[in-house]
C-alpha cells in the first residue's frame, strides 16, 4: 500500500459573469478566480482493501461515486487505463461544504493530482484539468489553481497575474443554496449590473489591490430570494465597516468574502462576524500554487 497526503485549497471568485445559457443546459460563464490558504487534507491509500471509497467523518457527505473525490479517481483510471482496484480516500474537511468555495471540486483535484504522484503518471497538469471536466465544472480550475479567468462551463482556463498581497475573511452564514436552482432565477430574470471582468483583470496586471477590490463582483448575488440577498449584504456591510476594500458572495454562495490590505483589520472582522457566525476563517491569496503534499 501506498500513502500520501495532499492539500485541496478553496478558491474564491473575485468576479462572476453569466453571459447565457447553452442548449446543453449548462451556462456559459466568466469568472475570475483565485485559491486561497484554507485546505482540505486529502490522504490517499492505494491498495487498502475495499475498492474506491470516501471517508469524511461526515454523515452527510457520501462515500461512494456521489463524492466528487471518488469520481475523480475513477475517471484517472479510466484516462489512465489504471489496473489498481483499491483506493481509500480519506478527507479532513476544513472547507465549508456546499458553500460557493469549491471544496468538493478542490478535493477531487486533490485526488486528481495525489494519483499521478502515487502512480508515477507523466499527465500534463493541463491533461488531469481535462480528465476533471467531466467530474465538475470547476475541477479543472481546481486542479491548475491560483489566479485565472475560467470561461465556458468553467473549464477553460487562462491564467492571470496573482491578487496582490492581502487577507481574505471568509464568512459562510448558516443557510444553503441550491447551485441549478440559482442558474434557474438567473434564467427567469438576467440582471442587468455585471462585473467589469476587463477592469478587474487591468488592477491584477497593474498589482492594484484596491482597483481590484473595487470591482470584485458575483451576478448571483441579485437573483438570490430575498430573505437570503439581505443577510448576504448584512455580511458584505460587516466586512467594509472594518475596514475590507471590497467583499462579495463566492461563487453560487452562501459565503461572502472580503478583501483587507490591513492584517490587523481583517483579524477584527473576523472577531465581529465570529459574534454572529460559526464558519469565518482568516485566509491568504495562494499567489504561487503548489499546493503539494503535506
Ligand atoms: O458541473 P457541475 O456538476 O459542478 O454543475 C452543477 C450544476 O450547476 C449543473 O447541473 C448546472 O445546473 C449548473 N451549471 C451551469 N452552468 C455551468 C456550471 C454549472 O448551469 N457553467
Amino acid at each position: 500500500m501506498i500513502s500520501r497526503s495532499f492539500q485541496a485549497p478553496a478558491k474564491i471568485n473575485l468576479s462572476l459573469d453569466i453571459l447565457r445559457r447553452r442548449e446543453d443546459g449548462y451556462h456559459e460563464l466568466c469568472m475570475v478566480m483565485q485559491s486561497v490558504s484554507l485546505c482540505d487534507t486529502v490522504r490517499l491509500d492505494l491498495g487498502s482493501p475495499g475498492g474506491i471509497r470516501a471517508e469524511s467523518g461526515l454523515r452527510f457527505l457520501p462515500n461512494d461515486k456521489n463524492n466528487l473525490a471518488v469520481a475523480a479517481a475513477l475517471a484517472f483510471r479510466q484516462a489512465t487505463g489504471g489496473q489498481w482496484r483499491d483506493l481509500l480516500i480519506s478527507i479532513q474537511k476544513r472547507i465549508p461544504v456546499c458553500a460557493g468555495t469549491a471544496g468538493g471540486s478542490s478535493d477531487a483535484a486533490a485526488v486528481l493530482r495525489g494519483l499521478r504522484a502515487l502512480t508515477d503518471s507523466a499527465l500534463s497538469p493541463e491533461a488531469l484539468a481535462k480528465i476533471g471536466e467531466a467530474v465538475g465544472s470547476d475541477v479543472p480550475y481546481c486542479v491548475l489553481g491560483g489566479t485565472a479567468l475560467a470561461q465556458g462551463r468553467g473549464e477553460r482556463l487562462q491564467p492571470l497575474p496573482p491578487l496582490p498581497p492581502c487577507w481574505v475573511v471568509l464568512c459562510k452564514p448558516a443557510f444553503s443554496i441550491s447551485t441549478p436552482a440559482l442558474f434557474r432565477s438567473w434564467d427567469s430574470c438576467k440582471p442587468r449590473l455585471r462585473p467589469d471582468t476587463k477592469g478587474l483583470i487591468a488592477g491584477l496586471e497593474a498589482g492594484d489591490l484596491v482597483a481590484v477590490a473595487r470591482r470584485i463582483f458575483n451576478v448571483f448575488e441579485a437573483v438570490l430570494p430575498p430573505r437570503q440577498r439581505r443577510e448576504i449584504e448584512s455580511i458584505k456591510t460587516a466586512l467594509i465597516r472594518e475596514g475590507a476594500l471590497g467583499a462579495a458572495m463566492s461563487g453560487s454562495g452562501p459565503t461572502v468574502f472580503g478583501l483587507f490590505d490591513r492584517e490587523a483589520e481583517a483579524k477584527q472582522a473576523v472577531q465581529v462576524l465570529r459574534e454572529s457566525y460559526a464558519e469565518v476563517f482568516l485566509t491568504r491569496p495562494l499567489a504561487d500554487f503548489s499546493p503539494g503534499e503535506v
